[in-house]
């Protein structure tokens, strides 16, 4: 027999039976909680959230999601745009703020700054002192960096249509999982023939903007070369080559180089050099680097010019790509390993079969309805790499241990 829900389930607590449990649950994870335990930290953050969705009704929810959080998108996202958390900051990171004086420097009608300040406060983002006077969250100041504020005006004021026009792409293309990354949602939404989102964004002046938020969902995370992570003493220096003309480190397609420049801090005395390469257009925006880095315009589908370096690394770069080109970026990798000495380095979300983490699965949400991409399960990495054709094989996963978000893949010639 089929069933229906009555719609009074709609005004109800979602789930209160559950919430004497969770609150158990959240005292016992606080009570082990140490500073730097970001295990427990994310633990009860998820379970929080439980508990904070078992006590709204899904009216509540309804309204959040179609209301509450694009209400707040807009808000955040004029503010970065006209300079408001920048002028915050500025003023005083504790400094009560009237919107009056707020509105005036960075010419705004007070009315619309004062309603767009009064939602951000009813989301909890602003302490409200007075009628149209608020402080800082440590939220609200964070947005003042460009590594967070910009991937609110990258990602939804420049691409945002795209995950929620999905559905129409899927309608046109019959619900067939995207795999072609000539065609995806973002095409659609922005009736665009630009090779992919990157171009799109840089063809809107989002360029810079891009790059920071690429600086900016790093924050926080492990980098590769973390001793936790991947030994690279043991696995990189020990046998590299330590004549003058040989390459350590290639970073196939490193953006503004936060990686290999990291990597030259915590290793400054490595042996060989250290290779930073992008499309020409981004190799121009680098800067700020260690001197000694060698920047290198480069296209990794095209002939990989830097032969036989010990490490080629990749981060963040497969997952924005379907199988098909990750099939023709890796086969240029291959040609220019060395055999016995080369090793190819993927740091990239490996998602587990069961128990994915949120940041994962939004991860793999956002590639396909921007890229037609995906992020990958260890058997799918195992099927692109051993399975594609390719003279690779997989000889570690490294685990970061940090949700299992990222891993250092190791890969040799088979
Ligand atoms: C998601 S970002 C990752 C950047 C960097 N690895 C990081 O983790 O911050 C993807 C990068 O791929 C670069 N890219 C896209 N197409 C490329 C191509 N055909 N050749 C080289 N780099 C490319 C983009 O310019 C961008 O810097």
């Amino acid at each position: 027999m089929s069933q229906t829900v009555d719609l009074s389930l709609a005004t109800r607590a979602s789930d209160p039976d559950a919430v004497p449990g969770l609150i158990k649950d959240i005292n016992n994870l606080h009570s082990s909680l140490k500073e730097g335990d970001e295990e427990t930290r994310h633990k009860l953050a998820i379970k929080a959230r439980s508990l904070l969705q078992s006590l709204l009704t899904p009216r509540e929810q309804m309204l959040q999601h179609t209301w509450a959080d694009p209400g707040l998108d807009a808000a955040i996202i004029t503010g970065v745009d006209v300079g408001l958390w920048k002028l915050m900051v500025k003023n005083g990171v504790d400094t009560p703020q009237k919107v009056e004086d707020l509105a005036k420097s960075v010419g705004m009608d007070p009315v619309l700054l004062g309603r767009l300040l009064r939602h951000v406060c009813a989301m909890g983002h602003l302490e409200e002192v007075a009628q149209d006077e608020y402080k800082l969250t440590n939220f609200a100041k964070s947005l003042s960096l460009d590594v967070i504020g910009d991937g609110y005006v990258a990602l939804l004021g420049g691409i945002g249509r795209s995950p929620i026009e999905f559905f129409k792409f899927l309608r046109e293309t019959k619900w067939q999982n995207p795999i072609d990354a000539a065609h995806t949602a973002m095409h659609a939404s922005y009736n665009t023939d630009l090779p992919n989102c990157f171009e799109y964004l840089r063809s809107i002046g989002m360029g810079p903007q891009t790059n920071h938020h690429m600086g900016g969902y790093r924050q926080g995370r492990l980098p590769w070369m973390h001793p936790t992570v991947y030994p690279v003493e043991k696995t990189l220096f020990a046998d590299a080559d330590t004549s003058p003309d040989a390459t350590l480190v290639v970073d196939v397609a490193g953006g503004l180089g936060h990686d290999i420049n990291e990597f030259k801090k915590y290793y400054p005395n490595h042996p060989g050099k250290l290779i930073l390469q992008d499309l020409p257009v981004v190799i121009a925006d680098v800067k700020g680097l260690d001197t000694s880095i060698q920047l290198m315009p480069h296209d990794f589908l095209a002939e990989q010019p830097i032969k036989g370096a010990r490490a080629y690394f990749m981060h963040s770069i497969l997952h924005d790509w379907p199988d098909d080109v990750c099939i023709k970026i890796l086969s240029r990798l291959a040609d220019a390993m060395k055999p016995g000495y080369s090793k190819l380095l993927i740091f990239e979300c490996v998602i587990p079969r069961t128990g994915a983490y949120w940041e994962a699965t939004a991860g793999d949400i956002l590639m396909m309805t921007q890229l037609s991409a995906l992020e990958r399960t260890e058997d799918h990495w195992r099927q692109l790499i051993e399975g594609s054709g390719l003279k690779l094989k997989i000889t570690k996963f490294w685990s970061s241990g940090q949700s299992d978000i990222e891993n250092l893949i190791e890969c040799e010639l088979a």
